[in-house]
């Protein structure tokens, strides 16, 4: 609890703490569908839980996780249907790999909020 909360205090002079949200990423691409939108193509992307933006609000805005001392900027293109009803999102493997080997999976928690650009 307290390193979740060293955590938020360290973006919070980024971000609110209250728009950052916790869950699991995984990289594998089950369970996700394009954004409504088409984006800007790139190979740092994420899918974001589905019920949360159920029409497709936010999407091609950039996201940025947090994981430990790690952190990568992502474009959120998909939205993550195995995510829905939780805080779990899914990665791009390139931008997976900038968090963690990807031989791990999925890793646990992640912090993930929307850049104001
Ligand atoms: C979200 O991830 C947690 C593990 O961190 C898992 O227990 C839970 O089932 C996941 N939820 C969904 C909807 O995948």
């Amino acid at each position: 609890m307290l390193l979740i909360n060293l955590t938020l205090l360290a973006i919070s002079t980024v971000i609110p703490a209250a728009n950052a949200f916790t869950g699991r990423a995984s990289w594998d691409s089950l369970g996700t569908t394009p954004c409504p939108q088409a984006c800007t193509p790139t190979d740092f992307r994420v899918a974001l839980p589905v019920d949360l933006f159920p029409n497709g609000e936010k999407c091609c805005r950039q996201v940025l996780v947090q994981y430990q001392d790690r952190n990568v900027e992502v474009t959120f293109t998909d939205l993550f249907l195995a995510g829905a009803h939780s805080f779990n999102i899914s990665l791009s493997h390139q931008a997976f790999a900038e968090l963690s080997p990807p031989e791990v999976g999925s890793i646990s928690p992640v912090d993930w909020f929307f850049l104001s650009r």
